[in-house]
C-alpha cells in the first residue's frame, strides 16, 4: 500500500481539511439543535405566560421554618445552538433566617445563574429553570419561585428579595440622578407614600450606607460618583425596602481592598439592623471566612460540599475544596508559589457521566469511575459529594 504524506492525510484533493475537530458542529446539526430547542423553550414559555395561574401551583411550605430560602434540586439550563448548557444541575442548599450563606466556586460553575434563578432573572427564553423548587418564606405565604408567575414575582423582587450586582455602573441608569433612582424603588413598593416622605427616606438610606454628603449625592448623576460610592448607592437601593433576603453577587470585586472591607462591614451591619439574610457570592475565601455562617462550594453546576463555615474551613473534605483552601493566600504561611488546581472545568455541553472533578483530582480512587457521586453527610450540616467518604452505605444519603 502506498504511503500517504501528512498533507494527504489531513487534506483532500481540493485542499480542503478532512479531519473535523472534536468540537466541530455542522450547520445542519446547529439548525436541528436550534429547532429542538425552540420546541422546548416555546412550550416552557407558553406555560409561563398563562393568565390567572391558581395559587395552588406555586404556594408551598418550608421544609424547615427556620429557613428563609430552600433551594431544592434546582436545574437551570441554557438551550444554545451548540447544545444544552446545564449551568445549574441539581443544586440544593438552605439559607437560614438571619444568617449569611457564602457561595464559592470557580468561574463559570453556576453561582450567578443560581442567584438569577432565585430572582427569576435568567435570560429567557434560552435560559430556563426546568426542574427543582426554590421555596421562599414571604411571611404570610411560602412561594415556590421556580413556579411563581412573573407578575407575582415582581412584587417579591425588591420588596422581599433584592440583589446587589457586581458592576454598579451597569445597574445604575446613567441618565437619571441618584435620588430619582432610589425614589423610584421606594415609590414602586410604597404607593401610598408622599413625595416628601419618599425623598426623606432616600436621603436616610444614603446616610445609612455611609455617604458623607447625602443631600449632595441625591442630586448627582452616577458618573459623578466613585466606584465605592456607586456600590454604596446600589446597596442603599437594595435595602430601601428592607428585604428579607439580600443576594450579593461579587459585590466588591470591582473595588479596592480597603473599600471592599468597608462595604462588607456595612452589609453585615445593615443585615443585622433590618434582620435579613444574605446570600453572598464571591471568589474571595477571605471574605467568606469573615462574613459567612454557612458555605456552599459549587463545581460545574453542582454543589460538591456544604456545611457551616467552621466545618468547611477547618475540615474541607472534597479534594476541590481542599485545593481551593490551598490556593488561598495566608499571612502566617510562607510559600514559594500559591497552589493552583491543575486542569480546567469540563465542557458544560458534554459533561462526563462520572464525577466532574475526577480528571483533575489527585486523590481519585477506583470507585470514582462510577456514576456521579451522591452527597454523603459527615454531620447534620456538613455534606460532600465524593466517593472517598462513601465507604459504607449507612453513611450515604441523597
Ligand atoms: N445567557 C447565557 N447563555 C448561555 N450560557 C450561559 C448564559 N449565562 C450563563 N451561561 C453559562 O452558564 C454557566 C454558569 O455561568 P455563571 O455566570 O453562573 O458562572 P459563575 O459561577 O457566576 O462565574 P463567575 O465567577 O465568572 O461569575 C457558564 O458555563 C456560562 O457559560
Ligand atoms: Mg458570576
Amino acid at each position: 500500500m502506498e504511503k500517504k504524506s501528512l498533507f494527504e492525510k489531513l487534506f483532500d484533493k481540493d485542499g480542503k481539511k478532512k479531519i473535523k475537530s472534536v468540537n466541530y458542529i455542522s450547520g445542519k446539526e446547529i439548525r436541528r439543535i436550534s429547532r429542538e430547542n425552540r420546541k422546548i423553550t416555546d412550550a416552557l414559555e407558553k406555560k409561563r405566560e398563562r393568565k390567572n395561574v391558581p395559587e395552588s401551583e406555586y404556594i408551598t411550605y418550608m421544609k424547615n421554618p427556620n429557613n428563609i430560602l430552600e433551594v431544592d434540586n434546582l436545574h437551570t439550563y441554557f438551550y444554545t445552538d451548540i447544545g444544552v448548557v446545564k449551568a445549574v444541575d441539581g443544586v440544593s442548599f438552605d439559607i437560614p433566617k438571619g444568617k449569611t450563606v457564602g457561595v464559592v466556586g470557580e468561574s463559570g460553575c453556576g453561582k450567578s445563574v443560581t442567584s438569577l434563578s432565585i430572582m427569576q432573572l435568567v435570560q429567557r427564553p434560552q435560559g430556563q429553570t426546568v426542574a427543582g423548587e426554590i421555596r421562599f418564606d414571604g411571611g404570610d405565604k411560602v412561594y415556590d419561585i421556580a413556579k411563581t408567575p412573573t407578575e407575582k414575582m415582581q412584587e417579591i423582587r425588591g420588596n422581599d428579595i433584592s440583589m446587589i450586582f457586581q458592576e454598579p455602573m451597569t445597574s445604575l441608569n446613567p441618565v437619571f440622578k441618584i435620588g430619582d433612582q432610589i425614589n423610584e424603588v421606594i415609590e414602586l413598593h410604597n404607593a401610598q407614600m408622599s413625595k416628601e416622605a419618599v425623598k426623606e427616606r432616600s436621603i436616610e438610606m444614603l446616610k445609612l450606607v455611609g455617604i458623607a454628603n447625602p443631600e449632595g449625592v441625591y442630586d448627582n448623576y452616577p458618573h459623578e460618583l466613585s466606584g465605592g460610592m456607586r456600590q454604596r448607592v446600589m446597596i442603599a437601593m437594595a435595602l430601601a425596602c428592607t428585604p428579607k433576603l439580600i443576594i450579593a453577587d461579587e459585590p466588591t470585586t470591582a473595588l479596592d481592598v480597603t473599600i471592599q472591607a468597608q462595604i462588607m462591614d456595612l452589609l453585615r451591619n445593615l443585615k443585622d439592623k433590618i434582620n435579613s439574610s444574605i446570600m453572598l457570592i464571591t471568589h474571595d475565601l477571605g471574605v467568606i471566612a469573615e462574613m459567612a455562617d454557612y458555605v456552599v462550594v459549587m463545581y460545574a453546576g453542582r454543589v460538591i460540599e456544604k456545611g457551616t463555615a467552621q466545618e468547611v474551613f477547618h475540615n474541607p473534605s472534597h479534594p476541590y475544596t481542599v485545593g481551593l483552601m490551598e490556593s488561598k493566600p495566608s499571612s502566617n504561611k510562607k510559600v514559594e508559589r500559591l497552589y493552583s488546581i491543575p486542569g480546567s472545568v469540563p465542557n458544560p455541553v458534554n459533561m462526563p457521566n462520572y464525577c466532574y472533578f475526577k480528571d483533575r483530582c489527585n486523590k481519585a480512587i477506583k470507585a470514582c469511575e462510577g456514576p456521579y457521586p451522591p452527597l454523603t453527610f459527615l454531620s447534620d450540616t456538613h455534606a460532600v459529594a465524593c466517593y472517598r467518604y462513601m465507604d459504607n452505605e449507612e453513611e450515604s444519603n441523597g
